[in-house]
């Protein structure tokens, strides 16, 4: 993964007009006290430990992975410098990896699981929610912050592949604001909310949602 470090630095920062700084306070504001959360591409840690005062104010207690070992080395830094290593834990492991399942079954179970920009790099993300979803305690729900596009935009959609392709940055894929509904049912999951991050983006082409999922289908 050399280099990928400042590659989702460089795609945040290609993303200026797209911040959603506010996106872990309005998620880590609405699971219950003493949470348990599995965080789905933690990253670097930085965004989750600009909120600590949430973490630990509600007792929240992350396990974050990524698979991207040059983010868990330096994630693990981050949360130990910030003193907040019995409360978040890194591993570097992808959603799609069977053993993470298996370590996180029965009374391991997550109360609540968070994609925080991820679920549009997944390749599979239908796959990747059910993957959370099966980590869930029965009631949990699964967050997503996500900037969707809202409506169709072919130039982007065919330039975020090419520039993969020839920066090695993962711009990830355009995800419609309309789609996320049909994406979270193929999972067996249901929309319960979805709402603009406030304080974010939104604008006619784009905006920074979160999503709060169930489990089961909505009828
Ligand atoms: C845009 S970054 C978001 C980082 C952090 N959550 C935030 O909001 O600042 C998306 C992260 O998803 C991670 N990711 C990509 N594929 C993944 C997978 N299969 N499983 C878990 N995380 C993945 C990437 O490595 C990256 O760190």
């Amino acid at each position: 993964m050399g280099g990928s470090l400042h590659v989702h630095r460089a795609a945040a920062g290609a993303q200026r007009v797209a911040p959603y700084p506010s996106r872990y306070a309005a998620v880590l504001a609405r699971v219950t006290p003493d949470s348990r959360v599995l965080d789905i591409g933690i990253g670097t840690a930085g965004a989750l430990v600009r909120n600590q005062e949430l973490v630990l104010g509600r007792r929240v207690t992350v396990v974050g992975i990524d698979p991207e070992r040059e983010y868990v080395t330096k994630a693990a830094r981050v949360v130990a410098a910030a003193g907040l290593a019995d409360a978040i834990k890194v591993h570097c492991l992808s959603i799609y990896e069977p053993g993470l399942r298996s370590a996180f079954a029965g009374k391991a179970k997550f109360d609540d699981a968070y994609f925080s920009g991820s679920l549009a790099l997944l390749r599979d993300p239908v796959a990747a929610l059910r993957c959370a979803a099966t980590m869930l305690k029965p009631g949990g729900r699964v967050y997503v912050t996500q900037c969707f596009h809202n409506r169709p935009a072919p130039l982007t959609a065919r330039l975020k592949p090419m520039l993969r392709r020839f920066t090695s940055i993962d711009f990830g894929r355009v995800v419609l604001a309309a789609e996320i509904a049909e994406i979270a049912e193929r999972a067996g999951l249901h929309v319960i909310e979805d709402a603009p991050v406030p304080g974010s983006i939104d604008t006619r082409w784009q905006t920074a949602r979160l999503v709060v999922l169930g489990q089961g289908s909505k009828g």
